[in-house]
């Protein structure tokens, strides 16, 4: 079938606070539209079935694996990427807690894991160990083992700095 053959769908969503309007085929993936169309390639493309939570971005503020959300559904939404979280030049407290903690190696994983562990602040402020653990569950990291990722947030939860994350 030719693009052209295919009825396209108007959306309009805020994403990292800027208002975008596009028009999508019905099936495209949020994913693809934010990273081919919109070129914001920070959000990545692992395995592209809902397994490895490196597309996860946030939408109204909970996090979603992008692969798995049909790019009409984002209309009306308020859409947050990597690219959103820091301000200028200054990393966001996830950023900083997982550099702090040597929880970063190759990368491939880190956007996905800053956005799980954002929206899991956002819902709770201070959560336990166990908490942290089950919210990045859907985000598969090869290189460091887990650990040092759950003791960064683990540490920045049990801080000040873990309001600041939430208003961020
Ligand atoms: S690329 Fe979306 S979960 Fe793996
Ligand atoms: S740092 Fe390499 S996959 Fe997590």
């Amino acid at each position: 079938m030719q693009n052209s053959d295919i009825d396209l769908v108007n959306i309009q969503f805020q994403l990292n606070g800027k208002p975008i309007r596009l028009s999508v085929r019905p099936f495209d993936s949020a994913l693809a539209v934010i990273r081919d169309e919109i070129g914001l390639t920070g959000t990545k493309e692992g395995c592209g079935i809902g397994e490895c939570g490196a597309c996860t971005i946030l939408v109204d503020g909970k996090a979603i694996t992008a692969c798995l959300m049909l790019a009409p559904q984002l209309d009306g939404r308020e859409v947050q990427t990597i690219e959103g979280v820091a301000e200028g030049d200054t990393l966001h407290p996830v950023q900083q807690a997982l550099l702090a903690h040597g929880a970063v190696q190759c990368g491939f994983c880190t956007p996905g894991m800053v956005m799980s562990a954002k929206g899991l602040l956002e819902a709770n402020s201070h959560p336990t160990r166990e908490e942290i653990a089950d919210a990045l569950a859907g985000n598969l990291c090869r290189c460091t083992g887990y650990v040092q990722i759950v003791d960064a947030i683990e540490e920045l939860a049990g801080s000040p700095r873990a309001n600041e994350a939430v208003k961020r």
